[in-house]
């Protein structure tokens, strides 16, 4: 809902369902509920919403954007006179009690989190009925997230890898630090006759992640997908893990 474009990503799919290309059923829809409707009231209709914009009958999975409740109203991002963040006292825990009922009304297939810490699950846990499916984090090879990938590995919650590929053409970082441009990443990449994009996947795949690429180019979008036909070895992944420097392209700071 945050990135405006349900409607453009609900037309498209709709029009290839049309077409015959796809069924509904070959899709995985994912969206996230924002920061501004934590309240359990809000859940059920930003989710009916986000239905009703991409004009489709359910998600496979509904996320809770971040553990952070922003004051509701119509501003994505309400800031106060200094430009900062107005929070919102919700307790996420509550955000996610009402999360269930999109899973119990048939809204949503499956349900989970994003931006969310170790000490952050825990509580969700404590009162969860339903497992959260998917916990989505920023994670590659300058930020691998072992920890966070073992914890949630031992509760059943898959780790979606946003920004795998460090988000290159992010503007306003121009001079930050990109796993694309790795010396370590250019040379094992050589040896497998693999690109860079194609061995950090192919990495975190590894690491039982589920890495989601951005890309707008065909070709890039075809090369994100081939990484099917080779494995790293043991000393080349351990090699990668070394890469690590708690670098963040999403501070998700106020
Ligand atoms: P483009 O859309 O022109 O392909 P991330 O998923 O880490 O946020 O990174 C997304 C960015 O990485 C996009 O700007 C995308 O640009 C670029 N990108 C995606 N796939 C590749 C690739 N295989 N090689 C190089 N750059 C890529």
């Amino acid at each position: 809902m945050m990135y405006k474009n349900e409607k453009e990503v609900g037309a498209g799919i709709r029009a290839k369902i049309a077409e015959g290309v796809v069924k509904r059923e070959d899709i995985f829809l994912t969206s996230k509920l924002w920061c501004t409707y934590h309240k359990p009231e809000q859940v059920v209709p930003a989710c009916k919403k986000s239905l009703s914009d991409l004009g489709l009958d359910y998600l496979d999975l509904y996320l809770i954007h971040a553990p952070l409740a922003y004051k509701e109203g119509d501003e994505l991002w309400p800031k106060d006179a200094n430009g900062k963040i107005i929070l919102s006292d919700v307790d996420y825990v509550e955000t996610w009690k009402a999360m269930e009922q999109c899973v119990k009304l048939g809204l949503a297939k499956s349900i989970g989190i994003s931006n969310f810490n170790s000490q952050q699950i825990k509580r969700i846990l404590e009162v969860a009925t339903i497992t959260p499916a998917v916990n989505q984090v920023e994670c590659h090879p300058y930020l691998n997230q072992s920890k966070l990938i073992a914890f949630c590995k031992e509760r059943n919650i898959v780790i979606t890898a946003y920004s795998p590929l460090g988000s290159p053409n992010s503007i306003a970082k121009e001079d930050a630090p990109a796993p694309l441009k790795d010396p370590k990443l250019q040379e094992i990449a050589k040896r497998y006759k693999k690109s860079v994009a194609q061995v950090i996947l192919r990495y975190l795949i590894q690491h039982d992640t589920v890495p989601i690429p951005k890309s707008s180019n065909k070709k890039r979008l075809q090369e994100n997908f081939d990484i099917f036909d080779f494995e790293l070895g043991s000393a080349d992944v351990a090699a990668i893990d070394g890469l690590e420097r708690n670098f963040r392209v999403c501070p998700y700071s106020e």
